[in-house]
């Protein structure tokens, strides 16, 4: 019977899998060698913003049945499994995924697990890591333990992280051995009583499904994104456009959201980690259509800084208030945001730039510190020449005409989620550019 479980890495997946496990009745231990995350993860407080994850960490350290260290060797006596859940990031001066960390992990678990046990991974790696890291577990483990291999990708999502771990609308686990099939069946028990999909499979395709459904998200938001270019040109309303292709089931309405792009931990690194990986595997034209998805989304950044240039002119010393540097509403995330990546963009151009987000600004000021950081929208907003909305928090999309009168000193308003209601701003004197709807100076 499973019982111990340890959680290397306890970043914004780790952290919220090492509470959910405790949820599920496990015991828990998450091991990082960040030991300021791990002191803060003690005392039962969360390091970053993830809605619902603060209060189940605190209630499973308080109860005991999750705790954190930075010894590994202290978990290889204990758990019967261990999942990694480390980073995989952009390699700095290539585009291909950095492997260290994930490698390091196993090697390390290989060498301080000393009772059978089965390592899962859940980083979203290359196609191939699962059974090169089978092989090197082999060779780092000692002898007499058999320490086994599994493949178990993660597809969370920040804002609603505890809701998708403990609900998933599927389960996808690479095996080399039924054996190991089952012992994952028992980990996520509560998840298969309710009926959760779940797909068995070998280590290729449970690794492929994982960037497979990344590219797919990517290119869709790409895909709309692309149309925004020719309704930015011709006229036309993208909102509408996108609407109307959403009622066919066969494409569905999700994630045809017409903006400034995708961004975040994610999306960006894994589609561009996929191209390198096929590429290496010799098919160097299979994946090249992600290159052009990554340029269409990169691109729509270079059009909210033309847009506030066609708007205000020369940018230098004006005044820009920039609403949403986290990656997406309901996070603190800013790696490879489009709002903070904007936010920087306008003030290289010159501009003074104010920039609010409910959770990102901490985060972002450790990014970019010269940009200003404000408590609230309207401090942002005070005496702007222009407000710029990149990320749609609720508090943003509430925002009417009426909040920023008096408070802004020209009303230029550019939707770069397009979110607002472009009759409603205009109607009350406002110069409103949303990006996918043709702009009057264009
Ligand atoms: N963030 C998400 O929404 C999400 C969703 C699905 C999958 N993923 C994937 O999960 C993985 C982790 O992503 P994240 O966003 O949690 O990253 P993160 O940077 O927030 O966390 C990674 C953690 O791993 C720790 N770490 C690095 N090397 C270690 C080692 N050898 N031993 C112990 N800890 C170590 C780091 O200190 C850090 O705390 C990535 O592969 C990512 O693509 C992330």
């Amino acid at each position: 019977m499973i019982k111990n479980i340890s959680v290397i890495g306890t970043g914004y997946l780790g952290a919220t899998h090492a509470a959910c496990m405790a949820e599920l009745g496990f015991d828990v231990v998450g091991v990082d060698v960040d030991p300021e995350k791990i002191e803060r993860l003690s005392r039962g407080e969360l390091p970053f913003h993830e809605p619902g994850l603060p209060e189940l960490i605190r209630r499973h350290v308080d109860s005991g049945r999750l705790r954190f260290t930075t010894d590994l060797d202290a978990v290889g006596s204990w758990a019967d499994i261990h999942f990694i859940a480390v980073g995989t990031p952009q390699q700095s001066g290539g585009t291909g995924a950095d492997m260290t960390f994930v490698d390091t992990a196993a090697a390390g678990l290989a060498r301080a697990i000393t009772k059978d046990a089965l390592i899962v991974g859940k980083s979203t790696v290359p196609v191939g890591t699962a059974r090169r890291l089978r092989d090197l577990v082999a060779e780092e483990s000692r002898e007499g333990v058999r320490v086994a291999l599994a493949w178990n990708p993660e597809f969370l999502r920040e804002g609603f992280a505890v809701q998708d771990t403990l609900r998933p609308d599927r389960l996808v686990v690479g095996t080399d051995s039924p054996e190991d099939e089952a012992t994952l069946r028992e980990v996520y028990a509560d998840a298969l009583s309710r009926e959760t999909p779940w797909v068995a499979t070998d280590f290729e395709t449970a690794e492929l499904v994982k960037v497979a459904a990344n590219a797919f998200l990517a290119t869709k938001i790409s895909f709309i994104n692309a149309f925004s270019e020719v309704t930015e040109t011709v006229g036309g309303d993208i909102r509408t456009l996108a609407d109307a292709i959403g009622h066919d089931a066969r494409i569905g309405r999700k994630f045809l959201n017409a903006g400034v792009g995708f961004g975040g931990g994610c999306l960006p690194k894994d589609i561009r980690a996929l191209q390198t990986r096929v590429s290496e595997l010799g098919l160097d034209h299979t994946m090249n259509f992600l290159n052009e998805m990554d340029q269409i989304n990169l691109r729509r950044r270079d059009r909210v800084v033309t847009l506030a240039e066609q708007i205000l002119g020369d940018l230098s010393g004006r005044r820009i208030a920039v609403l949403g540097v986290s990656f997406k509403p309901l996070s603190d995330d800013v790696r490879d945001s489009p709002g903070l990546d904007v936010a920087n963009r306008l003030f290289n151009s010159g501009a003074e730039v104010f920039v609010h987000d409910p959770e990102g600004n901490a985060n972002a000021a450790k990014r970019f510190p010269r940009l200003g950081y404000v408590d609230s929208l309207s401090e942002a907003a005070q005496d702007a020449d222009l407000v710029v909305l990149t990320t749609e928090w609720d508090e943003f999309k509430a925002l009417t005409p009426a909040d920023l009168d008096g408070v802004v000193a020209a009303k230029n308003f550019l939707d770069a989620r397009h979110v607002l209601d472009a009759a409603q701003w205009e109607g009350a004197g406002w110069t409103f550019a949303q990006l996918g709807r043709h702009f009057p100076q264009d």
